[in-house]
């Protein structure tokens, strides 16, 4: 494993490999211990979109081990891809820095940073991808629910870059994703095709958000309107009338459904604020579980 762009790069084995570190450091973090392996190891961490979460906790992360991280905006180096090339980018910083990790609109843009880097590169969210986040939410799983075989997760929304990272680790991981969209909205059929051939009925889709939850462990959502879709606003709320997750929706889910959300969420469009705050939300672990994946994500890659 040499970058980390998407779980579906990744084997079986490396994901679980990756879910027992997470789960370790976690463990020896809590207890009071320290794991000093990055110490003098520097990340680059290139931000072309906001971010509370992916941000703080990779810099956490990165001191937690003995290691630094500088905060790159695209404004501080004129623009990525703009003021030079982004393959002379990922080359200048790889005689600097021992890894890079990059939150852009592109997809390509850490596709292309991965290919000329002599560094580890990280996605830490594209248009098309959240890698990070999925591994953290099926770390939020494991230990919620003590297995991810035969898991059902229903994902109601937007088929978005949360969600298509969410298939390709079901498929790898043994859950059953269920992805509940308006017409237009849906989980792309590429990633449908590629997720079924890696294991086959993982990944489906629907119109029916109530079918959708029936019988699940866990109903997920996130934003109707990701980041660089502002301008689709007014349109996306007008499309998603009636997928959003409330009490209602929840009457046609099993009582313990327990619910996630990637954050940040907009309470009173795609979730209420009474299900963000019920006993059966598992929102903020989902949260605190990106610090821990991630520390066992760059001590993998960097140490
Ligand atoms: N969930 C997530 O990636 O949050 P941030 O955008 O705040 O990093
Ligand atoms: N789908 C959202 C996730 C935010 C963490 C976005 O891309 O804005």
């Amino acid at each position: 494993m040499r970058h980390f762009l998407c779980i579906g790069d990744c084997s079986t084995e490396e994901l679980n490999e990756l879910l027992d570190l997470s789960s370790s450091l976690k463990k020896l973090y809590k207890s009071g211990g320290r794991d000093v392996c990055l110490a003098g190891k520097v990340l680059a961490m290139v931000f072309e979109k906001p971010s509370l979460r992916t941000r703080i906790s990779f810099q956490v992360a990165m001191t937690d081990l003995g290691g630094s991280a500088i905060f790159i905006r695209p404004e501080d180096v004129g623009g990525i891809g703009a003021r030079e090339p982004i393959k002379d980018m990922a080359r200048v910083l790889s005689r600097y820095v021992d890894g890079i990790m990059a939150r852009t609109f592109a997809h390509n843009t850490v596709v292309e940073l991965a290919k000329y880097a002599t560094v580890p590169v990280i996605n830490a969210l594209t248009d098309l991808s959240h890698p990070c986040q999925a591994m953290a939410d099926v770390l939020t799983i494991k230990e919620h629910i003590g297995r991810l075989t035969g898991v059902k997760v229903a994902f109601i929304g937007d088929g978005n870059n949360v969600a298509q990272s969410l298939a390709f680790a079901a498929a790898k991981l043994g859950m059953k994703l269920v992805v509940a969209s308006p017409k237009g909205y849906e989980l792309d059929w590429g990633v449908i095709e590629k997720t079924n051939a890696i294991k086959a009925d993982s990944v489906s889709i629907t119109n029916d958000p109530v079918k959708a939850v029936a019988g699940a462990d866990v109903v997920y959502t996130d934003t109707w309107v990701s980041m660089g879709q502002e301008a689709e606003k007014k349109k996306r709320i007008k499309a998603f009338k009636g997928f959003q997750v409330n009490a209602e929706l929840l009457k046609s889910a099993p009582a313990g459904v327990k619910i996630m959300h990637c954050l940040p969420a907009y309470r009173g469009l795609e979730i209420t604020d009474d299900v963000v705050e019920s006993p059966n939300s598992i929102i903020f672990d989902q949260s605190e579980n990106r610090l821990h994946f991630q520390r066992a994500l760059v001590k993998k890659l960097m140490s």
